[in-house]
């Protein structure tokens, strides 16, 4: 597989304390179209925690996590998707932190406090960042490795 940072953004959710997922979920629909195979994300300004397709505006497929998707407080489409989505959140506020593991050694971020969600939002090393393999949480830090240097963003 070629390496593509969009193909890595691989999207994880952490629910810190078994409440915080389901507390006080809006949704809202939103329609996002992809033209000429082209990426476009959305900010939606609160943590997505789930995004379902209603509606295909044309006979491009769909695909969850394939041509759309979500992470943070961004919902994305891609490869011609064109559909109207509803998208679901929790309340919440969003940081960007830059992490860098450079010649294997390990570094460590501050968080500042405790997280809900973190997910990489733009890979800056060609090593992959994926949970557990380039990097992992410690309560309220961050550890990234393997030379794994990116923007995450933070959900709190
Ligand atoms: C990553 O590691 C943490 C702590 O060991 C664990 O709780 C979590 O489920 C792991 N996540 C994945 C995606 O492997």
């Amino acid at each position: 597989m070629i390496f593509s940072p969009k193909c890595l953004a691989i999207v994880v959710i952490c629910c810190i304390g078994l409440g915080s997922c389901y507390e006080q979920t809006t949704c809202r629909q939103v329609s996002l179209i992809s033209i000429a195979s082209r990426y476009r994300e959305a900010l939606i300004p609160r943590q997505i925690k789930s995004m379902t397709l209603l509606r295909r505006y044309t006979t491009f497929p769909c695909i969850k996590y394939f041509s759309y998707g979500f992470y943070g407080p961004y919902a994305w489409v891609n490869r011609n998707c064109r559909g109207l989505f509803r998208v679901c959140t929790i309340p919440g506020a969003t940081r960007l932190i830059t992490c860098s593991s450079r010649g294997n050694r390990v570094a460590t971020c501050s968080l500042g406090r405790p997280i809900k969600s973190i997910t990489v939002k733009y890979h800056l090393s060609r090593n992959p960042c994926v949970l557990n393999y380039s990097y992992r949480l410690l309560g309220t830090r961050l550890q990234v490795y393997n030379n794994c240097m990116a923007t995450f963003a933070v959900g709190y």
